[in-house]
């Protein structure tokens, strides 16, 4: 990346430098050639009339001679002077060279031209000067209507490219540092992201290894931080999640270990001494089997319960008649209801009510509502179940005129394992799962759970449903029971 934005940014600059750098170089060459020609012009003016005495033989006063104004260039270090008349002889150089010889144009073009009359500039490579390119500016002479001769101004460019590679230089340099500067700061930048970016990784990598205790530090820039603390509440909750799993699994332990050690104790008590005691027999058989159900029932539930909480179960919505639901429900347990001197009732005020729901799941929930109004019910009481139509929900009560619940025990109700008194006859076989699953269920419905409870007076179940039309439906909820107060 780093890499990249560099050559981005330097290639532009190295094509802009080098192009202005041309660009210099061709200004300045066209300014030497028009200094040069100014000055050509010049002594072309002053010395015309000293070469038309040539061929007369007769200098004019105030005239100067060619050898005169050549003497007078001789100072100037770069630029060379030659005069020749107009029969292309060499009359004065400022170099002292071919004097009184014939012009020579294979070395030094364009004198011929300027004495047809023409002036003429060009750059060459002269042979005398090894690698030294040179401006030649041929300039004729003019004399009343006459070319006279010829004067040349030659001008080395050595140090024009002197100058312009110089500059370029410079700017080179300045092109460099730049980048250089520039790309410093990006590595900077891009290190001010990177290294951060590469600690998280770390905490994460040891987090993922097991390390659920382990915070990251939350500093760096404002994306980093941000990420950081989603980590750190990520693995906060992973932590929770993981103290729930271990409690878990020690709840169920637990609770299957009792049953299984009491199965296991009458057993052994059998097995050694019910030879000689017959009535053992037929005092723990019944317990054993009791146990056994109990046990059965702990794992169906237990299974149960992990189906829907695996977050797999989607329960299968249609919409559904309330009343037959707890027609149902009321007529299974009729006969129990009986027995126990429980008057069992289903109030429903319309009975078109209906609700969207998985129907055996929703009899289910109300199984085992009833089951435990009966249970904690003494002879002469009534459970009651009701259902009634609010604002597109539908509320079903569940209500007893039991025991009921001591408050401090309303908010764990719910919870896995929990039963109020562990010592209410544990061979009656209650699991303390009930709830939990019922609880369940009207989630996964999108409905509710509330209790309420009188110590002495009774209990009621309060589930609300959301109604089968209009049916905007909520397939999970995430609203906990009201008396629901941890996880
Ligand atoms: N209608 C009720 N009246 C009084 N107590 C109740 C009633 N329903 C539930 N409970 C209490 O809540 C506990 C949890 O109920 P539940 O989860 O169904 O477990 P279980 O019925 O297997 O004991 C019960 O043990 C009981 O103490
Ligand atoms: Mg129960």
């Amino acid at each position: 990346m780093i890499t990249g934005s560099l050559l981005i940014l330097a290639l532009p600059l190295l094509v802009f430098t080098l192009a202005a750098s041309s660009v210099l170089w061709r200004f300045y060459l066209q300014q030497l050639e028009a200094d040069i020609a100014a000055q050509a012009l010049l002594m072309a003016d002053t010395v015309a009339p000293s070469l038309a005495a040539v061929a007369t033989g007769h200098l004019p006063d105030g005239a100067f001679s060619p050898e005169a104004i050549a003497s007078r260039w001789r100072r100037r270090s770069d630029a060379r002077i030659t005069i020749a008349d107009a029969r292309g002889v060499v009359r004065a150089s400022s170099v002292g060279e071919g004097v009184g010889a014939p012009i020579d144009d294979t070395r030094r073009p364009g004198m011929r031209t300027a004495l047809s009359g023409r002036s003429n500039a060009t750059v060459w490579r002269s042979p005398n000067f090894v690698n030294e390119d040179t401006m030649y500016v041929n300039v004729p002479a003019w004399y009343g209507g006459q070319v006279t001769g010829v004067v040349r101004v030659a001008h080395t460019l050595t140090s024009l490219r002197k100058r312009v590679a110089q500059l370029r230089q410079t700017l080179l340099v300045a092109v460099l540092l730049y980048t250089l500067a520039i790309g410093l700061c990006t590595v900077a930048f891009a290190a001010s992201i990177v290294r951060p970016a590469e600690r998280l990784q770390r905490d994460a990598e040891r987090i993922a290894g097991g390390d659920l205790s382990h915070r990251v530090e939350v500093r760096g820039p404002e994306e980093i931080t941000q990420l950081a603390r989603t980590l750190n509440h990520m693995t906060s909750r992973l932590e929770v999640l993981e103290g729930l799993r271990r409690r878990y699994v020690s709840d169920v332990s637990h609770e299957l270990r009792t049953p299984l050690t009491a199965i296991r104790s009458m057993a052994e008590t059998i097995l050694k001494y019910g030879d000689s005691d017959t009535s053992l027999r037929e005092r723990y058989l019944p317990r054993i089997l009791t146990q056994t159900d109990r046990l059965a029932r702990m794992v169906t539930q237990l299974l149960d319960l992990a189906q829907i909480e695996s977050g797999h179960y989607v329960p299968a919505l249609t919409p559904l008649s309330l009343a037959e639901v707890l027609d149902e429900v009321a007529l299974t347990n009729a006969a129990r209801a009986a027995d126990l001197g429980v008057a069992l009732d289903v109030r429903v005020s319309d009975r078109a009510l209906s609700v969207r729901g998985d129907r055996d799941r929703l009899v289910q929930v109300f199984m085992n509502l009833v089951d435990n109004a009966l249970r904690y019910t003494p002879r002469g009481g009534a459970v009651t179940l009701s259902a009634l139509s609010t604002r597109g929900h539908v509320e079903v009560t569940v209500a007893d005129t039991g025991q009921g619940v001591p408050p401090e025990h309303l908010p764990h109700l719910f919870d896995r394992f929990y039963r109020v008194e562990t010592a209410r006859s544990p061979l009656a076989g209650g699991t303390g799962l009930g709830l939990a699953i019922v609880r369940q269920i009207i989630e996964s419905h999108g409905g509710r759970i509330k209790v309420t409870s009188s110590h002495g007076k009774g209990t009621l179940f309060l589930i609300e449903l959301p109604g089968a039309s209009p049916s905007p439906l909520a397939t999970r909820s995430s609203n906990p029971p009201t008396t629901e107060s941890q996880e």
